[in-house]
């Protein structure tokens, strides 16, 4: 037990029945449902109370999910005026965690230091995420208008989420349409077992530290570009290579420069990402339904070939993130916030996590290998030299 695994690869951290992966089949499920049928047939409102409450809900439990959602959307008016103080050019996703941590100071009942004693209690639990749910995406959308010195748009309760949100980024009636590529967008990115982010979540949750500070972590283990920064990175990519003429050349160059292609690889996947898959399919339905194919969808296709031609054999293929960057960046989204959408679709199953962690609770203390010296003698400032 005392091997050391870079990494934590193949080391299990918890036990959990939220979901679960079959890299080499390609297969990913929520709670025993493939994602295949939950994209073509859920909500996220739908998906995220499955993944909460372990089952597909009942009408009736749906309904008041989906009830308290759209009666939590407006954030408090001291959260607004503390992001109009942030910074313009930060990033979103230092927005949203500093945020994140600052809705745990404004809610009440937020407070689990005092011996985590809300943690019990599974109506605490469920109306924290019910909150925390609803206003990341409100605070993603409101911090669009915030960071360009516009007022952010005012929530409505007549729309679902992923329509809400489109309508508070950009301030037109939402086209149904890409809104349910939106909301497909949010219910493949809810959940993935025990990745970088929702173990920061459980170690943090382990401590019983407030709801709003275990989210803040998996906001701040998501941001960097080897886990839900990558999409962004994928743009910033893809307009880099510029053509899909020039896509060959571009991987030669950076695999001989060692460096990673984003969008590209998986601890758990042996094969392309099923979620990719779905991505693709929903990017040719979006370029069908605007009647033009962008530009980065092409050099994507093209980066797609080069790379699995040279790195397939290694197991290597596109991820989640490789195809929801060019999607949303088609959308018109600013590439800066595709990190951010992930994290409020991911939220789901953090929360999930944290309510499971609490239920199996002991706080988490690995080991290590110490590899310093030992037995060293204290030499006084003056014989230092
Ligand atoms: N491009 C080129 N080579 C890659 C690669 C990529 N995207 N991903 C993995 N590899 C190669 C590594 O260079 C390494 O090769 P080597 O054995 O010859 O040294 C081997 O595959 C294993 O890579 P490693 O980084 O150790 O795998 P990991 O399981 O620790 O990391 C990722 C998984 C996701 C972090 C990694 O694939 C990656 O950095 N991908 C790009 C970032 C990205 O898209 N992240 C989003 C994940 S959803």
């Amino acid at each position: 037990m005392n091997e050391y695994v870079p990494g934590l690869e193949g080391v299990p951290a918890t036990k959990s029945n939220i979901s679960s992966i079959d890299g080499d089949k390609g297969i990913l499920s929520y709670r025993g449902y493939p994602i295949e049928m939950l994209a073509e047939r859920s909500t996220f409102e739908e998906t995220a109370l499955l993944l909460l409450d372990g089952n597909l809900p009942t009408r009736a439990t749906l309904k008041a999910f989906d009830q308290d959602m759209r009666a939590n959307r407006r954030v408090k008016f001291r959260i607004r005026e503390l992001m109009r103080q942030l910074p313009s050019t930060g990033h979103p996703m230092d927005m949203l965690q500093s945020m994140m941590a600052c809705l745990g100071m404004d809610y009440s009942g937020s407070d689990c230091l005092t011996g985590g004693d809300h943690c019990d209690d599974l109506n605490f639990v469920h109306n924290t995420s019910v909150t925390i749910i609803a206003h990341m995406a409100t605070m993603v959308a409101m911090w669009e208008h915030i960071r360009n010195g516009y007022d952010p748009i005012e929530p409505r309760a007549d729309l679902t989420h992923a329509e809400n949100f489109l309508w508070m980024l950009t301030g037109k009636e939402p086209d149904r349409y890409i809104a349910r590529i939106m909301d497909i967008c949010l219910i493949l990115h809810a959940e993935h077992t025990i990745n970088a982010s929702t173990f920061a979540v459980l170690v943090a949750g382990s401590t019983l530290a407030n709801p709003y500070s275990v989210i803040a972590s998996g906001i701040a283990t998501l941001s960097g570009p080897l886990h839900g920064g990558a999409n962004q990175a994928v743009v910033n990519m893809l307009q880099e290579i510029g053509t899909p003429d020039k896509a060959a050349a571009y991987i030669d160059a950076q695999l001989l420069a060692k460096k990673k292609i984003w969008g590209f690889g998986h601890r758990e996947y042996n094969v392309k990402d099923p979620r990719a898959v779905i991505l693709e399919h929903l990017m040719r339905k979006f370029a069908e339904y605007k009647g033009n194919v962008g530009p980065l969808f092409e050099v994507a296709q093209a980066v797609e070939k080069a790379a699995t031609e040279r790195l397939g054999t290694k197991g290597i293929y596109p991820n989640v993130d490789f195809y929801s960057g060019v999607l949303y960046r088609e959308m018109g989204i600013a590439p800066d916030q595709f990190p951010s959408l992930f994290a409020m679709s991911r939220v789901a199953g953090w929360l999930a996590h944290w309510k499971e962690q609490l239920g199996q609770n002991r706080i988490f203390r690995p080991t290590q290998v110490y590899t310093g010296e030992v037995d060293k003698e204290y030499v006084p400032l003056e014989r230092r030299g």
